[in-house]
């Protein structure tokens, strides 16, 4: 009988996903082995949701957003209870290399596994990119295309009225999506967890590119960005933001929270390759019998890490964008 291998997805879902299951599934049947489907993350695999894949079962899927393998979080994965079930039903279905799919909380869950026995191989995939070793993860550069193109948007409503938009992009602990898509958007300020901001010197910056001649403003706010002591005005952070230019600026100010549209769409030319190339390094880890590695790609060079020094890395932002966009913002 031919190894098998299971391939799941788990957490918040990031366009490229299906284009990485359909290179795991046919890298898998090309190194001889058995590729087997695992839904629902670690929820399905604890209740045995588990099935074999063929190279037709991923036919059609590369251009798809989403994951054909479906995604949840499992709190009952995250009990000692819950992850013996997990090992015993991929012992039950002769499974002796994992590859998981997915953030920072999956591949962590992964790493528990490895612990129980289990071969694991990670690939990253979050739109957040928060996670290090590698230099993006797949999902990051479709969202950030979703926002450019929604700022485009709110651009065109901005200048005919006039206005300041605050715009809050996703990024729980992290302001890669806020950062990118400001520089790439023309936005006049960005605010992201990793720099703390003044919301007077936001204030002032808006007044002053108004006294440039600037007609409208857009503000990008990443969701973990701090309230920056507006506690006060309530709401989310880019909600208090919004409130703080109002009153202080005195210039009409509308608020977008961009939400779930960011991790939707077909994955972009970066995102399908990104997922292939990993994918496929995935699977020639597992091949030769290899355990506890994330692969990633630094400097477009795939490579594989030890997967709780991975995560163990605290990812950086390079501040070189942050600076370039006030320079460009503020004359
Ligand atoms: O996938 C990461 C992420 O998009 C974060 O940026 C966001 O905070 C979170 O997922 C929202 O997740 P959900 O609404 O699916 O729980």
């Amino acid at each position: 009988m031919s190894r098998r291998v299971g391939v799941l997805t788990s957490g918040g879902d990031a366009p490229g996903m299906n284009a990485a299951i359909r290179t795991v599934v046919r890298a898998a049947i090309h190194y001889n082995m058995e590729p087997m489907a695992i839904y629902r993350g670690y929820h399905g695999l604890i209740r045995g949701e588990i099935e074999p894949l063929t190279s037709r079962s991923v036919s059609g899927i590369i251009q798809r957003g989403g994951t054909i393998l479906k995604s949840a979080r499992s709190e009952e994965f995250k009990t000692p209870e819950g992850r013996q079930k997990a090992v015993d039903m991929l012992k039950k279905h002769g499974i002796e290399s994992l590859i998981v799919i997915g953030g920072d909380g999956s591949l962590t869950g992964a790493l528990e596994l490895d612990k129980l026995g289990i071969r694991v191989v990670g690939i990253p995939a979050t739109i957040d990119n928060d996670i290090a070793c590698t230099d993006y993860s797949i999902g990051f550069d479709t969202a950030v295309n979703t926002v450019m193109e929604a700022v485009n948007k709110i651009r065109d409503t901005a200048s005919s009225h006039e206005r300041v938009y605050v715009v809050e992009v996703m990024g729980r602990h992290s302001g890669y999506i806020a950062l990118y898509s400001g520089l790439a958007g023309g936005a006049d300020v960005i605010i992201i967890p990793e720099v703390p901001y003044d919301v007077e010197k936001v204030c002032e910056h808006i007044k002053h590119a108004n006294q440039q001649g600037k007609t409208y403003n857009i503000i990008m706010v990443a969701e973990g960005a701090s309230h920056g002591g507006l506690e006060d005005f309530g709401g989310s952070p880019s909600i208090a933001i919004a409130r703080y230019i109002q009153e202080n600026t005195g210039y009409d100010t509308r608020i977008t929270i961009l939400g779930h549209i960011q991790r939707g769409g077909a994955p972009t030319m970066r995102d399908r390759l990104l997922a292939s190339r990993l994918a496929y390094h995935a699977v020639e880890l597992v091949y030769q019998g290899r355990s506890r590695r994330m692969v990633g790609e630094v400097d477009h060079v795939v490579k594989s890490w030890d997967l709780e020094f991975a995560l163990a890395q605290e990812k950086q932002i390079n501040l070189d964008y942050y600076h370039l966009s006030n320079i460009l913002s503020s004359i």
